[in-house]
């Protein structure tokens, strides 16, 4: 038996165009079609709130001083629906905050008026292919697309984004995003806080020049790592600072970031606590000593100021990891010697490796993020409840071919990061790429190193480490199978359409060290749309294909990895 995960969703969508039917065709002749943007609103799709959307190259003032910057940025206009749907963030580039209710029906009217091709896809939330911005409907400049959907999320948080391939990581990088919230009765029913005190901390990281411009990477050596900024933005602003009231708060915490990984935590080591992750709530309030954010996923925050007496200032950072970049990366921004006998040579290893780390802020280096400062007391603080959202369990019960699950395999050719062996292809999928709508289905995502099989990667991983290896220097080695364990990196695997849940986690091979300072951070008790994957990690997630037939992206959120095609799909049928 099947669990039925979007239990009580309107009837509406099943019998309608927009539903299932619509996409039945194989998708190489559906992108045969003259296109199949949505020119029509359909008529019997009849929307509680609607929005118009367009996207502009645009200039705004960011920094207190000096010129304004030049960014890409999302405007829209509530037409139709409840006045709080759209909240704008002033003085950035973010796109408004999305306000949604579970059942709402939405049509969103979006018009790209940039001077490049863009799409805008809805992270978290589960609509049809057609609503989910699939690159295939990428817009030249100009046209117009309509989306229409029910919102059969439950209450949570999510981001939306450009995706048009091959532009996504800069799009974003030049401002293409925003966040989402979704709330439902189930919600509305806890002592949640809300309101002022519910608040948006979208977290990104930006490199701006002596004109107060955005620094993007040039070439493709940054890409393949992805980008890191020198300057940590919250909610679209450096230096931010909260002013906050000595009671609970929410903030919904959203890695808006292309390839920065943040490990949320206070100084002192006061623990933090969620209570949800990407787009739900999580069963229980968890807390954790500091928690993993990799691009693309959120965590709802429980800030409890109640203790602090009026004046006293927080700081939350991100707290110092390892482990997430290739190892001779690592090696270097620790200032560690490399093990020995790694001879590295020229070529891409030396200079190349040396020309990616970019940023003087590492990926794991410390550095603050904002500040609360506590400027009120006040008594009336919510408590934190003892139990959240409605959660089912998903276990191997639960899945089809538990002893074949499907394989997300993970690896990094010269310039050419891959999933299971193939770069993105707009109209073909592989074999076990094709599941039957319905379905829930056991994933396993891991490193795959090249052509070597799992088990000899591993010992490959021993003999490395202890420095027995000829490496050759050059392309060879990175073409080879040794090239992928080298740079072996960390990877936030998305899935699209609906949420899934983490079965397990397993670290082998040689980097279980620098795992240790980052292990605990990890939330996998609820659902989850991103996960980060570590090096050496195995992930096994069990994710429903329901609702909806057509085309759901898979795919790495460090963003430049996307772009280079660290990206699939799967089709549903
Ligand atoms: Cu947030 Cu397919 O992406
Ligand atoms: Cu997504
Ligand atoms: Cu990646």
């Amino acid at each position: 038996m099947t669990k039925k995960i979007n239990n009580n969703r309107r009837q509406f969508l099943q019998n309608s165009a927009v539903g299932v039917a619509a996409l039945t065709t194989f998708p190489g002749v559906l992108l045969a079609q003259s296109g199949p943007l949505r020119k029509k609103a359909t008529p019997n799709f009849k929307a509680d709130v609607e929005i118009e959307f367009v996207s502009r190259d645009v200039y705004v003032s960011i920094l207190k001083t000096g010129r304004k910057t030049k960014v890409q940025k999302y405007y829209a206009k509530l037409l139709k629906g409840p006045k709080n749907t759209l909240v704008e963030l002033k003085g950035n580039y973010l796109g408004p905050i999305l306000n949604y209710v579970k059942g709402q029906k939405v049509r969103i009217y979006y018009k790209n008026m940039m001077s490049e091709p863009s799409i805008i896809h809805w992270h978290g939330l589960h609509v049809p292919q057609d609503s989910d911005g699939h690159p295939m409907y990428t817009l030249a400049p100009g046209q117009s697309h309509i989306y229409e959907f029910e919102v059969m999320n439950h209450a949570g948080t999510s981001f939306y984004h450009s995706h048009s391939h091959n532009l996504t990581a800069e799009q974003v990088y030049k401002g293409l995003a925003g966040m989402i919230t979704v709330t439902d009765e189930e919600e509305q029913k806890l002592d949640l806080p809300r309101g002022e005190y519910d608040l948006p901390f979208v977290i990104q990281d930006r490199t701006f020049n002596a004109q107060n411009q955005l620094q993007y990477l040039h070439g493709m050596h940054g890409r393949m790592t992805g980008f890191l900024g020198e300057s940590i933005l919250v909610n679209g602003l450096p230096n931010v600072e909260f002013f906050v009231k000595s009671r609970a708060y929410r903030f919904r915490a959203v890695n808006g970031s292309n390839s920065r990984i943040y490990k949320l935590g206070w100084d002192d080591g006061t623990p933090l606590t969620a209570i949800g992750t990407d787009a739900h709530l999580l069963p229980k309030p968890e807390t954790r000593p500091y928690l993993m954010l990799a691009p693309g996923e959120r965590i709802d925050l429980w800030l409890d100021f109640s203790g602090h007496a009026v004046g006293s200032e927080l700081v939350m950072y991100s707290l110092p990891y390892e482990g997430a970049m290739p190892p001779k990366m690592e090696a270097q921004r620790l200032g560690k010697k490399s093990s020995g006998g790694m001879g590295m040579g020229g070529g891409m290893m030396g200079g190349g490796m040396m020309g990616m780390m970019g940023s003087r802020l590492g990926q794991g280096d410390k550095f603050p993020i904002a500040t609360f400062k506590v400027t009120e007391k006040v008594s009336d603080s919510p408590k934190l409840p003892k139990t959240l959202g409605q959660f089912e369990r998903l276990t191997e019960r639960d899945v089809d071919y538990k002893n074949k699950p499907i394989p997300i395999g993970i690896s990094m050719k010269p310039m050419r990061p891959q999933l299971n062996g193939k770069s993105f292809s707009m109209n073909r999928v592989l074999d076990f790429e094709k599941v039957e709508l319905g379905s829930i289905k056991k994933i396993k995502i891991f490193h795959d190193h090249g052509s070597m099989k799992m088990k000899e990667g591993e010992k490959m991983d021993k003999d490395m480490s202890a420095g027995n290896m000829n490496m050759g220097g050059g392309m060879g080695m990175m073409g080879g199978m040794g090239g992928g364990m080298m740079m072996s990196m960390a990877h936030p695997i998305h899935l699209h359409g609906q949420q899934f849940q983490v079965l397990s986690r397993e670290i082998e091979g040689m980097r279980q060290e620098e795992y240790k300072t980052v292990k605990e951070g990890f939330l996998d008790t609820g659902w989850k749309d991103t996960v980060l994957v570590m090096p050496g990690e195995e992930i096994v997630i069990a994710k429903p294909f329901q609702d909806y037939k057509g085309l759901f992206l898979y795919h790495c959120h460090n963003l430049e990895h996307e772009d280079l095609g660290m990206m699939r799909q799967f089709y549903i049928s």
